[in-house]
């Protein structure tokens, strides 16, 4: 074997167990919260493909009653694939649970969220929940923010005033921002409300009740990937195979 060949096999072995996680965490949260007769807001990203999955199956099996609400695009594909009810804000504005994932968990359970770019729909509709519970593996566990998700805070912003939010939120706190590319590079990405995202790279030891309230002032700002006081409690799949409450 040479090292190239053991490189890949370590990282397809972490990446099969990081897969594992996010299915162990998913899983948890959808047994432990999900009952019938729920509106229940339906997350972005890869992990919440698992808990769709889930919430699919006990649906058909236990024949249960329930309402989706999506936070993206994605999230309505999902719902509509595994043909569950969509609905929405206009009919239901209350939801009794919101299920979605992190890109970074603190010990106080404020979040980083918007890995995706869906940061502003997710805030509404966890918003809206009577509970809010995030899935994630463990990579996505730290004591502070910054200790495990290095690109970021993400930001969506109106496209005209990209520029001056980025002064400004540097000027004020510190750090940079990048406006993010498409994957192309041939333009950055635009959101599902039309918007651009900026990532902010900041320095450590913020108060984050403090940052994302002043962010959110700024003019040109439609919404932080922070999550402050939001969650009621965190899943983690463990490499061990484990489940962590974090509450
Ligand atoms: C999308 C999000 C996602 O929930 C977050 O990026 C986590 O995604 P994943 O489950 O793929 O790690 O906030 O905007």
């Amino acid at each position: 074997f040479s090292a190239l060949k053991h490189v890949r096999l370590f990282r397809l072995f972490a990446a099969n167990m990081a897969e594992e996680a996010k299915k162990l965490a998913a899983y948890a949260a959808v047994d432990n919260y999900v009952q019938n007769n729920q509106v229940i807001g339906v997350g972005s990203g890869s992990t919440i493909v698992y808990a769709v999955d889930r919430l699919a199956e006990r649906v058909r099996q236990e024949k249960l009653n329930v309402v989706c609400v999506p936070t993206s695009f994605q999230a309505r594909q999902l719902i509509l694939q595994h043909g569950l009810t969509l609905s929405d804000l206009d009919r239901h504005s209350e939801l009794d649970i919101a299920i979605d994932g992190a890109d970074e968990v603190d010990s106080e359970l404020t979040l980083i969220k918007g890995g995706g770019g869906c940061l502003t729909q997710e805030k509404i509709v966890a918003g809206c929940a009577k509970r809010f519970v995030v899935v994630a593996d463990y990579r996505k566990d730290s004591k502070a923010l910054g200790q495990q998700w290095k690109k970021g805070v993400p930001i969506e912003v109106i496209p005209m005033a990209y520029v001056p939010v980025s002064r400004m939120i540097v000027r004020r706190f510190g750090g940079e921002t990048v406006l993010r590319m498409a994957v192309s590079k041939a333009g950055p990405v635009v959101t599902d409300n039309s918007n651009f995202i900026l990532d902010w790279k900041f320095e450590h030891g913020q108060n984050w009740k403090e940052v994302n309230t002043a962010i959110k002032m700024i003019p040109g700002v439609v919404e932080t990937g922070l999550f402050v006081n939001m969650a009621e409690r965190a899943y983690f799949g463990m490499e061990d195979g484990s489940v962590q409450i974090r509450d």
